[in-house]
């Protein structure tokens, strides 16, 4: 009996296994039930009673050693898997690429960034609209040409329902409901039926902003005016404001500022003069103020409306206004590096 006891303690001593599934079956044949160890201990009963003593200690050691014996290549299977595994299970199964933002909305969360930090919040309306936010309530004549068919896009034949053609409609929507001071700024996309080519193009993007409080004077809109500039095309920046024509605001004004392409020297982008206008502003009509429900005697405000494409193409040099509505990857990745 010690000599098979022996012979086993050495078999043991030089067990090797290289996977699991040997490993399993040494712990098979030397201590499951039919292993090799409980056969010796079935024997056990014979064992003469002078020698039980020693037997039984050897036997004991023997199925703690094979135990051990056992644990010890379990242990080297499980640090072997951790150093050579490089597996990195919490990784996506397929390359991820993050999409870039698009210009336009780079843009114009550059312009709604400004105005936020002025107090403005941002409203918004819808793009679908009637005639009375898009036209009359702005102080539009009813025969106003920009009501025209050939600007406007009309929606099943029915002329009070039309695709917005610019975001001054969101300032009529505000004033209904909000009592002033009011100072919002409302960006989305407008409608104007116009063939499609490199410099126009049937939808676009504008922000408008309205500020109506009491003692709201021209002064407070220049200041507005010249530190947008300022923000946006850089401290160098200088603007011009000449005389225009709008129906909903009196005086009304164009904004030019000093071309960012040439630094005002004169080049191909501003026509050789220096200056290339970018919005339209003015004090708000009080006939609208009036129309909408705001008492013209007691409120004064102003407004401004830019075309987002516009600011884009001077900030960013984009010769052809249909790559903005194309998806071409090529064209969005160029714009990877800004935010
Ligand atoms: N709504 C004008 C347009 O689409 C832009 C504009 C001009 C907005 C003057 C204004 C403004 O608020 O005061 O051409």
């Amino acid at each position: 009996m010690i000599a098979k006891i022996n012979n086993l303690l050495e078999e043991i001593d030089t067990l090797k296994a290289s996977n699991a599934e040997e490993l399993e079956a040494l712990r098979i044949k030397y201590l499951s039930k039919k292993g090799a160890i409980n056969d010796l201990m079935a024997d056990f009963r014979n064992v003469a009673a002078d020698q039980k003593k020693e037997v039984g200690m050897r036997l004991n050691d023997l199925k703690t050693k094979a135990q051990d014996k056992i644990n010890s290549l379990k242990e080297q299977f499980a640090s072997q898997d951790n150093t050579t595994c490089d597996l990195d299970l919490t990784r996506s199964a397929y390359p991820v690429k993050l999409g870039t933002r698009h210009p336009l909305t780079i843009v114009k969360n550059e312009i709604i960034d400004i105005f936020s930090r002025l107090g403005f919040s941002i409203a918004e309306g819808p793009e679908i609209e009637d005639d009375w936010h898009v036209f009359s309530a702005l102080n539009f004549a009813p025969e106003h040409p920009a009501r025209d068919m050939q600007d406007t896009f009309f929606i099943e034949a029915n002329p009070d329902v039309v695709l917005r053609t610019h975001t001054s409609s969101v300032q009529s929507r505000v004033m209904e409901t909000a009592k002033p001071p009011i100072r919002i700024i409302c960006p989305g996309r407008v409608y104007r039926n116009e063939a499609i080519s490199y410099r126009a193009h049937c939808f676009f993007h504008q922000v408008e902003a309205l500020y109506i409080d009491k003692d709201v004077s021209f002064t407070d809109l220049k200041q507005v005016l010249l530190l947008f500039a300022k923000e946006m095309f850089g401290a160098e920046t200088k603007i011009r404001l000449r005389p225009s024509y709008f129906p909903f605001t009196e005086p009304s004004a164009e904004m030019d500022i000093s071309c960012n392409i040439c630094g005002g020297k004169g080049c191909p982008f501003c026509k050789h003069t220096g200056w290339v206008e970018i919005l339209g502003c003015g004090m708000v009509d009080p006939n609208v103020l009036e129309l909408n429900g705001i008492d013209s005697k007691v409120y004064s405000g102003y407004a401004l409306g830019m075309g987002i494409e516009r600011i884009t193409n001077l900030k960013y040099q984009v010769k052809d206004l249909r790559m903005f509505s194309e998806n071409d990857m090529r064209f969005l990745k160029e714009f990877e590096a800004a935010y």
